[in-house]
């Protein structure tokens, strides 16, 4: 069996675009974290921007669609990551890690870490090689969830995961970093940050979708694709979940969440 690790759960963008999915159709209140980043830029459009962990790099995407004639570089360290960015035209992606940067001091107008300082072992590190690339008065913009983001589905994944004896791998979340302790990292590194705090929740009036965003958690939990109680934990999950609908008749599944915008000029 594969122990499941970043290199594993980013071999694929698949995993990551089913909870994104997830998020965007349903949210308690309509709210894209793209938005709320694109808000704290304040982009004029000519900006050359580097995006560190950028994933599919959909956010750059859609950056050159509309119009955006600066640099947009898409860094990640997941090979499959890298290759859909490098297919996105406008788009320059670089494989390297947030931690050891491999560009020249001040060479971005912005910098921008979406949803993913909280895998990185170092966080300080990954705030200092932010700070450095970016030139002075540019603009940084990280955003990582509340603690108990989900903490509900978390939770059910995690206990079936246990019943067959699997457990969180280490090394692919790093707790320390969420909404409560950010606003101090960034001050250590930046000093004066601006905080911006969104508060929501899933929402699932039938079982399908959650059973589908319950999956997409599994390799945080131990269980990889090839593990063989995977399909019996499927199971299980698809069962808990559908006795729980069964026995809240009418009621939704509301899981909360929230994340946190932190924008310091550097
Ligand atoms: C949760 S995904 C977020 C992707 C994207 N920013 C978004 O919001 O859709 C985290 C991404 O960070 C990348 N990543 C993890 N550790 C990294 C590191 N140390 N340096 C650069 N990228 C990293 C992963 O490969 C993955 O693509």
């Amino acid at each position: 069996m594969t122990m499941p690790s970043l290199t594993t759960e980013y071999a694929s963008p698949i995993p990551l675009q089913a909870r994104i999915a997830t998020h965007r159709k349903h949210s308690e209140h309509p709210d894209d974290p793209s938005t709320a980043v694109l808000a704290a830029l304040e982009l004029t459009g000519t900006e050359d921007l580097a995006d560190i962990g950028c994933g599919d790099a959909r956010f750059l995407a859609d950056l050159h669609a509309a119009g955006h004639t600066g640099r947009l570089v898409g860094v990640d360290t997941s090979a499959a990551m890298v290759a859909a960015a490098a297919a996105i035209g406008g788009v320059t992606a670089v494989t390297g890690d947030a931690q050891n940067l491999p560009f020249r001091d001040g060479e971005f107008d912005a910098c921008t870490a979406r949803h993913m300082l909280y895998h990185v072992p170092d966080p300080l590190a990954a705030l200092s090689e932010f700070r450095r690339i970016t030139r002075t008065g540019g603009t940084v913009v990280v955003v990582v969830n509340h603690a108990r983001t989900c903490h509900y589905t978390h939770q059910l994944v995690a206990a079936h995961a246990r019943n067959h004896g699997l457990t969180p791998p280490d090394g692919m979340i790093n707790h320390t970093v969420t909404s409560e302790t950010l606003p101090d990292m960034m001050q250590n590194v930046f000093g004066k940050t601006i905080i911006e705090t969104h508060d929501n929740a899933l929402i699932f009036d039938q079982p399908r979708p959650l059973i589908t965003f319950a999956e997409a958690l599994f390799t945080f939990y131990g269980i990889a694709p090839d593990a063989p109680p995977r399909a019996q934990i499927l199971a299980d999950v698809t069962s808990e979940i559908e006795h729980w609908f069964a026995s809240h008749p009418g009621q939704a599944w509301r899981d909360p969440k929230g994340y946190t915008v932190a924008t310091a000029t550097r």
